[in-house]
């Protein structure tokens, strides 16, 4: 049986726009996607702002009805069997605050036990098991307050482990931590795996799919784009190469002719503080380079670099646009 079985889900939100005469405007979240989650796989759901990730993992988890089409999790409805459905899953979005700070990180977790109605010969063990599955035994009882972001977001974790949940819904869980916390959260997440967690992870960062997952969905505007192993998106942009150019303020005309040229497969725009990396993905690599230098005459440039595509290239290619 499928851990999560997605058929056609869909989501509408109606929206009220215009302050003197109210108007209804429909957004369509999620656009009848359709994918399924093995047991004991680590999926991600990656995708830009507003793809629709948080929409679905709300579905997922019984938090949002869906507007169409259906899911089913450990064979469970998330509509018709949400009671049933609901001990067998734990979730965490990202940012969520939702702990004590006044607290420790162990009475933090005693207190949630408690409010889960967790037998207390159950939780002497477990908790001093999960603090230190996710790396906080050495800090268990200093209050949460002087924890750092990254130490907080692995007790969220801890705490959503407490009823030994089958499957987990992790919602950007490492967003707004900095390098180190968030390398350290991966390693907690991959160690989930030993565990025998299903995992779905939504994500901004490819890099960070291609790291933990087994396979993902690239969902854009709501609708799924591409779907694989990281291996298999790689093959996408295998013969491609990635010219490289540091600017400084470039003119949409100018994109847009370079987006037109036959050799051009993708064209994308990053900003840097006072300057932006340009970044033109194409079967021709560095014979191209001059080409586009002079279609770029005129405007500032600093270091150009011809590259290999990374997986962030073959996620550009497939979600397209600016970053
Ligand atoms: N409650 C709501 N009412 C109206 N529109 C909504 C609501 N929640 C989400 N949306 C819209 O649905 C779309 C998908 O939003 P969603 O939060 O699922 O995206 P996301 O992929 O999680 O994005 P992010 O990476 O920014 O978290 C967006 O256009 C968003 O504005
Ligand atoms: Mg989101």
């Amino acid at each position: 049986m499928d851990a999560i079985a997605v058929q056609n889900l869909h989501r509408v939100f109606k929206a009220n726009v215009g302050r003197i005469r109210r108007q209804t405007k429909e957004v369509t979240a999620v656009d009848d996607i359709s994918f399924t989650v093995q047991p004991g796989e680590l999926f991600g759901l990656l995708g830009p702002n507003g793809a629709g990730k948080t929409t679905t993992v709300k579905m997922l988890t019984t938090l949002l009805l869906p507007t169409g089409g259906s899911a089913r999790i450990l064979g469970y409805d998330v509509v018709t069997q949400a009671d049933q459905l609901r001990p067998r899953i734990g979730f965490i979005f990202g940012g969520e605050r939702g702990l004590y700070w006044r607290l420790s990180g162990m009475d933090n977790l005693r207190y949630f036990a408690s409010l889960y109605h967790m037998e207390p010969a159950v939780t002497k063990q477990r908790i001093p098991y999960l603090l230190e599955m996710v790396g906080l035994a050495g800090r268990a009882n200093e209050k949460v307050e002087g924890y750092s972001r990254g130490m907080k977001q692995r007790l969220h974790i801890a705490r959503t482990l407490l009823h030994d949940p089958e499957i987990l819904f992790l919602d950007e869980p490492t967003i707004g931590l900095d390098p180190v916390g968030a390398r350290e959260l991966r390693e907690v997440i991959r160690n989930l795996q030993s565990e025998e967690k299903t995992i779905l992870l939504t994500t901004h960062y490819m890099f960070e799919a291609d790291a933990l997952c087994q396979r993902l969905a690239v969902i854009k505007d709501g609708r799924i784009v591409a779907h694989g192993s990281p291996e298999a998106l790689k093959q996408d942009v295998q013969d491609l190469s990635v010219v490289e150019v540091e600017l400084f303020g470039v003119s949409e005309v100018i994109l847009d002719q370079l987006r037109a040229q036959p050799y051009v497969d993708t064209v994308s725009v990053e900003n840097r503080n006072q300057k932006q990396a340009l970044f033109i993905q194409s079967p021709r690599g560095a014979e191209v380079v001059s080409d586009i230098l002079r279609l770029l005459d005129g405007t500032r440039i600093g270091k150009v670099a011809v590259r290999e595509p990374t997986l962030e290239d073959a996620y550009v290619r497939l979600v397209g646009g600016d970053t």
